[in-house]
């Protein structure tokens, strides 16, 4: 410590003290100092309020009446009545088709974007069945049953005034390769892209992987149902993939007789 000799010499020691402390090194920055403050930013002003999506109606058509887009067919579901045969069915133009069989009208003309848009992309899709009438199913059905055996006809096939076919809204596809009606279609390009694109223009795959517990039907990447483009992409933003989940139906792997 410095010790003054004299009052004198206190006073200049006194006076000398600022100088000396403005001499000395300036003492580092702490890291906090060193970074530079933030540039002030100008919040981007409030942005005017976003009108809200309106909720999906689920309610928007039935799920009851057969004559819906939206009707629920399985095997819990009977259509009703039984014998249900739609009114406005109209023949897919420009789209091969195996057996010349029709479909809903807005079914038709999708069908007709969807093979057109896969055309674009090079794949051939041509339709195997699709709007087929309660008594075609009997002998389908009943010929399933003679040649499987009722248990093994009921994975695959549905019973007469179960089928989704014969409420003209549903659609199976083929590739002209080696997987007509065959688990392989759903890895064929065809296959694939029809699964990726389908719903752009209203179609579900109605019988995915891993659902058989809750469609009651073995998967089935060939079968397409039209349910209409708002609820197809519905379904598809949501991740759910199967008509019951998405309406909180019941699964339906069996028949209740
Ligand atoms: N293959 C489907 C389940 C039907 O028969 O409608
Ligand atoms: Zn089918």
């Amino acid at each position: 410590m410095i010790r003054p000799r004299t009052r004198a010499a206190a006073l200049l020691l006194c006076a000398c003290l600022p100088l000396l402390a403005a001499c000395a090194p300036e003492p580092a920055p702490s890291p906090a100092q060193e970074t530079p403050a933030p540039e002030p930013t100008t919040e981007p002003s409030a942005a005017p309020d976003e009108p809200e999506e309106p909720a999906f109606d689920r309610q928007a058509h039935s799920i009851d009446d057969p004559a819906s887009i939206w009707v629920v067919s399985n095997k819990l579901r009977p259509l009703s009545p039984a014998d249900f045969a739609p009114a406005d069915l109209s023949m897919p133009e420009g789209v091969e088709n195996e057996f010349s069989q029709p479909l809903r009208e807005p079914a038709a003309r999708a069908v007709e974007s969807l093979v057109a848009a896969a055309a674009a992309e090079g794949l051939t899709v041509r339709i195997i069945s699709a709007y087929r009438d309660y008594a075609t199913q009997v002998g389908l059905y009943d010929g399933y049953v003679a040649r499987d055996g009722q248990a093994a006809a009921d994975t695959y096939s549905a019973r007469p005034g179960h089928s989704e076919h014969q409420t003209g809204l549903a659609v199976d596809f083929d590739d002209h390769g080696a997987c007509y009606l065959a688990s392989c279609f759903g890895e064929t390009p065809a296959g694939a892209w029809l699964a990726e694109n389908a719903a752009e223009h209203g179609f579900v795959l109605r019988y995915p992987e891993g659902k058989q517990e809750i469609t009651g039907f073995m998967p089935e990447p060939w079968h397409f149902r039209y349910v209409g483009t708002e609820l197809a992409q519905e379904m598809r933003a949501t991740g759910v993939t199967t008509l019951e989940e998405f309406f909180g139906l019941p699964a339906a792997p069996g028949y209740a007789e």
